[in-house]
């Protein structure tokens, strides 16, 4: 069975606008729900050294039988392992537990850097993408000025995404803006808002005009941008079946408008001692 859901290229990338989170979805989890995502037609998957879950991904992908280059794997590098030896070290345990020799996407998942700045980690995470471990890299959680550098500092062209928080809640505009001038994509995570969007009546208002429900809305919403890719989790089977059945109706502009609306600078991510100072 192949994907339906649109790719989004960018900076060498071409990427499924809709992969399946696993941020605390523990291992036993994984091994039933990744076979329900691949059969629904999920070809992305998002991880992380910290989830704790990237044995049982690898593990439920080498089961599924679904051809490794069919499928679009993230994961992300966790500050401690930032010293460049540590990094290319830490990846390698990544692709280890992955069961593959390379991911599609490796990204810094924090900007925490020491003394000497963000510049000897990016070298080492262009390091792990020259000797092949990943296709592409990208950063993840960098505010504006911090993504200026990285762009500065790897060259145009060279990052591929950020993935931030991203949801009906919070607009992320201006970050948005200069994302779009460097033609990176922007990975949204959270985009249900940790299931706030739920219980939306504005959501499941609109979505009751085209059959859909207030998660679907908030997800259409999302990918239905330039360059926006989204990533939500579930442990639940029917939940991942609904989040992929997205990509068969569009807001119309007045929608798209009045959930644009709905955004009010909610950020649900911001743990102390990683979450830079924010653009909003
Ligand atoms: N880079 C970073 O620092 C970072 C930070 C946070 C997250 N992420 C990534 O982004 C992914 C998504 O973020 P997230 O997991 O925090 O939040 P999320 O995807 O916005 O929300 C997940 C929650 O929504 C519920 N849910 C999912 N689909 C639903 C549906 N159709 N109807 C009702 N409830 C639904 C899930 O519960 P059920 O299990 O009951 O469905 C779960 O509680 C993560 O898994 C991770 O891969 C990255």
């Amino acid at each position: 069975m192949t994907s339906d859901v649109p790719g989004i290229a960018a900076n060498g990338l071409n990427m499924p606008a809709l992969g399946l989170g696993t941020w605390q979805i523990a291992p036993e989890t994984i091994a039933e729900i990744v076979p329900v995502a691949l059969d629904a037609g999920y070809r992305h998957i998002d991880t992380a050294q910290i989830y704790g879950n990237e044995e049982a991904i690898g593990q439920a992908l080498v089961d599924s039988g679904v051809d490794r280059s069919e499928v679009f794997l993230t994961t992300k590098v966790w500050p401690e392992h930032y010293a460049p030896n540590d990094l290319l070290a830490s990846v390698r345990q990544s692709l280890e537990r992955l069961k593959t020799d390379y991911v599609d996407l490796l990204l810094l998942h924090w900007p925490v850097f020491g003394g000497r700045g963000m510049n000897p980690t990016l070298e080492a995470l262009l390091r792990a993408r020259a000797d092949g471990l990943a296709r592409h890299v990208g950063i993840s959680n960098f505010n504006i000025d911090q993504t200026e550098q990285a762009v500065a500092f790897c060259g145009p062209g060279t990052l591929a995404t950020s993935q931030v928080e991203f949801h009906v809640y919070l607009g992320q505009e201006r970050l948005k803006r200069v994302l779009a001038r460097h033609n990176l994509v922007l990975t949204a995570y959270m985009p249900l808002a940790k299931a706030h969007s739920v219980n939306d009546p504005v959501l499941w208002e609109i979505g009751a005009q085209y059959g859909k429900t207030a998660p679907q809305v908030a997800l259409r919403w999302l990918v239905e941008q330039d360059r926006v890719a989204a990533i939500p989790a579930t442990s639940n089977p029917h939940h991942a079946r609904a989040n992929i059945d997205i990509f068969d109706f569009a807001l119309s502009a007045e929608d798209q408008t009045r959930i644009a609306r709905l955004a009010r600078g909610m950020r649900l991510c911001q743990p102390d001692g990683l979450a830079p100072q924010w653009d909003d």
